[in-house]
């Protein structure tokens, strides 16, 4: 019977999937956090299931002589070494579609809450100080929402800003211009042209060696005076010691962050400045989407070990 550690805090109901499926299964959520006793264990498992705490290292992955598949329950792999991985021929998979809707919501709720100064409004009003006056707005209606990276999650994001009455501008090489048609928005060719006319900025694609940095200070700096940047995407695709230059000087009006640089985040340089609104990657934290993708991996991880079939790898 192929046997599963789950090193992650997954919903239960992948605890049942698995055993429904014959597979053994080892719920022991804490051990995300405690490598050098995954490292000591991982050797007796066919398969990993995580989410992003588990850091499946090259260092984990060479104690891991029987294993045979790794599966994220989330989108983003790299906390996985897949080079590590793929030459012990352990297949990583994910599951790219089950919280697309979720990180969508969050990167639009992060847009009202730059827009209408919410999170600041709300302390304030708890501390019991009524500013009414202090917190001036802007409306999102008629305003141009500039997405960069339109897949599962960016063409979510850009179809709730056209119901939102946005103009939606879009750059993502891979949209073709009969899907931006289709979605409502105008295909980008160049990025900065994105940038010197989005009111808003939000981007949602993964972080390679192509894309790290990819709004650096130099494009930042090229952004139209008073726009608001919203990244639920992840750190170290964006300049951060740019943007907080940038909203400092009132070049940038804020900036919603979600993923940072270095995570878990206790400090950064974005935190503690006015029109800067953080969340700790909460993008994928609904129990729809923790529910859609801990049941996704499950059966994903169960298939390929029962039956050798492969999805999403
Ligand atoms: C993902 O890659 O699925 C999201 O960033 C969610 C997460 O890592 O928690």
């Amino acid at each position: 019977m192929p046997k599963v550690l789950i090193s992650d805090a997954l919903s239960d109901q992948a605890v049942a999937i698995f055993r429904d499926r014959g597979i053994e299964v080892d719920f022991q959520p804490a051990l995300g956090k405690d490598p050098a006793r995954l490292a000591e264990i991982i050797g007796d498992y066919d398969g990993l299931a995580v989410r992003s705490a588990t850091k499946a290292t090259a260092e984990i992955i060479a104690r891991a002589s029987n294993l045979k598949v790794i599966g994220r329950a989330g989108i983003g792999v790299d906390n996985i070494d897949l080079a590590a991985a793929s030459s012990r021929g352990i297949v990583v998979m994910n599951t790219p579609f089950g919280n697309s809707i979720t990180t969508a919501e969050h990167a639009i709720a992060m847009m009202f809450a730059l827009a209408r100064q919410i999170p600041a409004a709300n302390a304030s009003t708890h501390a019991g100080k009524w500013e009414k006056s202090r917190f001036m707005g802007v409306e999102i209606t008629g305003k141009t929402l500039g997405v960069i990276g339109c897949g599962n999650i960016g063409s979510v994001v850009a179809s709730r800003a056209c119901g939102l009455r946005m103009k939606v501008i879009a750059y993502d090489p891979f949209l073709s211009e009969t899907r931006a048609r289709e979605l409502g928005v105008e295909k980008i060719e160049e990025v900065d042209d994105l940038l010197t006319r989005a009111d808003f900025v939000t981007l949602h694609l993964p972080k390679t060696e192509k894309t790290a940095n990819l709004l650096s200070r130099e494009r930042i700096a090229k952004m139209k005076k008073g726009a608001r940047l919203i990244n639920c995407a992840r750190g170290g695709l964006v300049d951060e010691e740019a943007v907080a230059d940038a909203v400092r000087e009132g070049h940038l009006a804020g900036a919603a962050f979600d993923v940072f640089s270095v995570e878990p985040a206790k400090e950064n340089v974005l935190f503690g400045l006015d029109n800067v609104v953080v969340t700790p990657h909460l993008g994928a934290a609904t129990s729809e989407a923790q529910e859609n993708v801990a049941l996704q991996i499950a059966e994903q991880m169960s298939d390929y070990l029962n039956y050798g079939a492969i999805s999403n790898a």
